[in-house]
């Protein structure tokens, strides 16, 4: 165990960026309980693993990941050992059965509790807080921001209301909760007086923004707000479900300058049928229309997405439709998955599941197929002149700087570091299939 005044913190996370950010405001509340973080689990006083559960994937690699806490426990047992997050949530006290040397769980709306939970260990009570809240107090923590003082990531509301059949999130997440304009105002100004240039709002539903609070901005009104703090650069968001996408938003892409020129629109599919069947709202006719309206408020945006392949009954057809679609819109990247049950969903429930051999194959021909279509449009970048925000050096060449520009490529090139938090002007050499590389054309 560490001295006293110099207690270890070791948070792992696993999922989206909203766990991120919700082990961001894990370290912000440690710290002020006299925690400070490490990278070395062998030296920290408290491990938190911070887990996903949209897939069976992330599920498996939580509970496999913190088998090797087993052995730190032994020599030490003194370390207190916490889960929380989406799977924490869904299990409950099945985690601590599951595993005996966790001393907590915590769930998607108690993060706030942390400190009750680690007295209660140091007792040798084994708690579990996974009650959902009307007003969700761990909205309002602050992230943790030494780790990232050019771009940050910023909850504005959590939960959804959509109940996709194959989706776990409304049970782990709980209902559509805004965050007030004010705190997100005020944390949004904080740290651009510390010197962050870019936010990523993050919610679920982003769309569905202050629906919940009377009096409350829109999203667009939210984003407006947010462009007027000046030491502010760039803005995006994440995720915006297609069905709730108004034109007011769409055009916010074509007023507002500091919104970055990039929309991440999850379709999941190209078939109505399988659309019909996941209860997304929307037709392929419909996202279509949304695409176009977005290119032509903003020609030249990136639109990334996601796709579940082999959904419950889908036939070959309706995977030829979804390739159609891929091919028709190009989208500048996606994430795409095999489709997994997830207990309690409507989806789990329904018959003709897809053999796991047959999802293999669609998935592999869905990514080959777009990344001749990601080749092509990074292509078009050779020898032209990019905005790019340096992020600071390269985790993979410490030699090189990294950044983004905001149709979010990530571009590499050489600079001194303290180009760092600066909009620099880069002239694109090399094309890769996930990142740009280039030279510096000028430093404003
Ligand atoms: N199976 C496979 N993929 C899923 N996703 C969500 N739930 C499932 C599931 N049960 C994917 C969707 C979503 C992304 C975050 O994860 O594509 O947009
Ligand atoms: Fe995973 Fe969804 Fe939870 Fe994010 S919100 S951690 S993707 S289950």
């Amino acid at each position: 165990m560490s001295d006293k005044n110099n207690l270890k913190v070791f948070v792992q996370t696993f999922g989206c960026q909203m766990n991120e950010n919700d082990s961001d405001k894990i370290l912000y509340i440690m710290e002020k309980e006299g925690f400070s973080p490490t990278n070395d689990e062998t030296r920290a006083d408290l491990i938190i693993i911070n887990t996903c559960s949209v897939r069976k994937k992330p599920e498996h690699k939580a509970y496999s990941s913190i088998g090797r806490f087993k052995r730190l426990k032994e020599m030490n047992p003194e370390l207190i050992i916490g889960a929380g997050g989406c799977l924490a949530q869904q299990e409950g006290r099945k985690f601590l059965l599951k595993i005996p040397y966790v001393d907590f769980v915590f769930g998607t709306h108690n993060i706030h509790k942390l400190p009750e939970l680690i007295k209660a260990s140091k007792e040798k009570e084994r708690k579990v807080e996974t009650e959902f809240y009307k007003e969700i107090r761990s909205l309002d923590i602050p992230g943790y921001t030494e780790k990232r003082r050019v771009t940050n990531f910023v909850t504005i509301m959590q939960g959804c209301n959509n109940y996709c059949s194959y989706c776990i999130v409304p049970y782990v997440r709980g209902r559509e909760e805004s965050r007030s304009s004010r705190s997100i105002i005020n944390e949004i100004t904080g740290l651009a007086e510390k010197g962050v240039k870019e936010v990523t709002l993050l919610g679920q539903n982003v769309n569905s923004y202050g629906l919940n609070r009377e009096g409350e901005l829109t999203f667009p009104e939210l984003l407006k707000k947010i462009s007027l703090i000046e030491e502010l650069k760039r803005i995006r968001f994440t995720t915006s479900h297609p069905k709730d996408m108004k034109d007011e938003l769409i055009l916010c892409f074509k007023e507002m300058e500091k919104l970055a020129e990039h929309i991440h629109l999850p379709i999941q599919s190209g078939s109505d049928n399988i659309l019909l069947k996941m209860g997304r709202g929307y037709t392929k006719t419909d996202y279509f229309k949304k695409v176009e309206l977005l290119r032509r408020a903003r020609p030249g945006i990136a639109i990334t997405t996601d796709f579940i392949v082999g959904f419950p009954g889908e036939t070959d057809k309706d995977f030829m439709e979804t390739l159609d679609l891929v091919k028709k819109v190009e989208f500048d990247e996606f994430f795409s998955f095999k489709y997994s049950d997830r207990p309690g969903t409507r989806a789990s429930f329904m018959e003709d599941k897809i053999p796991e051999h047959v999802k293999s194959e669609r998935l592999k021909i869905l990514q080959d197929l777009q990344k001749n279509i990601t080749m092509k449009k990074n292509r078009a970048f050779f020898g032209k002149v990019v905005e790019v925000l340096t992020e600071g050096k390269s985790k993979k060449n410490e030699k090189q700087l990294t950044g983004r520009t905001g149709l979010n490529k990530i571009v590499n090139f050489y600079g001194e570091e303290s180009l760092t938090g600066k909009l620099v002007k880069v002239k694109i050499e090399k094309v890769y299939s996930h990142s740009l590389k280039g030279k510096i054309f000028s430093e404003n």
